[in-house]
């Protein structure tokens, strides 16, 4: 009899350690080269931010974060048929982690109109880590660093 429970243990233990090197999200070829562009841009404006900022050019700040905000490629530039086959395939927490980047955006912009310097770094701040959850939980074979070296020992 425990024999029988350890081995339904294993049964529910084993596929969570097989797909514990986390796997990136792969992508149609059409629609990773949009969201390239994207997220080319993406890191345009949040570069510019920092001297935008620096420099107290608030309302250059509230349209770089209104561009961030509104460049969500999942509702501009894909065809019907690329958003459902989107929508289909991306896990919830892909979805989850792009929805609040945006929301974080427009924050940034209504902090920015109102030159709230402190509340402007903090969303800058947020998104930042919007960047590093995405791509260190679904793009880590692009982004090799955030594989740390000792949990994949294989490589
Ligand atoms: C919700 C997920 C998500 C968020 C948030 C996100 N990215 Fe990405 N990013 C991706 C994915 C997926 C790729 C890989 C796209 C591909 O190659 O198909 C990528 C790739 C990139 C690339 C490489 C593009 C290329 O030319 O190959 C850059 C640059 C980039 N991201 C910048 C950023 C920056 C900067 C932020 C935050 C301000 C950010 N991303 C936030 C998902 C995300």
């Amino acid at each position: 009899m425990k024999k029988v429970i350890l081995f339904l243990l294993l049964l529910q233990v084993l596929p969570l350690s097989a797909t514990e090197d986390k796997a990136s999200i792969e992508l149609p070829k059409d629609i990773s080269l949009l969201l390239q562009q994207e997220m080319q841009q993406i890191r345009q404006g949040m570069e510019s931010l920092t001297w935008l900022v620096a420099s107290g050019n608030f309302s250059a700040v509230a349209k770089v974060a209104q561009e961030l905000e509104a460049g969500y490629i999942m509702k501009h530039k894909l065809s019907k048929e690329q958003r459902h086959l989107l929508v289909a395939t991306l896990p919830s927490g892909f979805k989850a982690l792009d929805q609040r980047f945006h929301a974080q955006a427009g924050l940034l912009a209504v902090a920015a109109q109102q030159h709230d310097a402190e509340l402007v770094n903090f969303y800058i701040y947020k998104m930042n880590e919007a960047c590093v959850a995405c791509h260190a939980e679904y793009v880590s074979d692009r982004f090799e660093g955030f594989s740390s070296p000792s949990s994949h020992s294989h490589h």
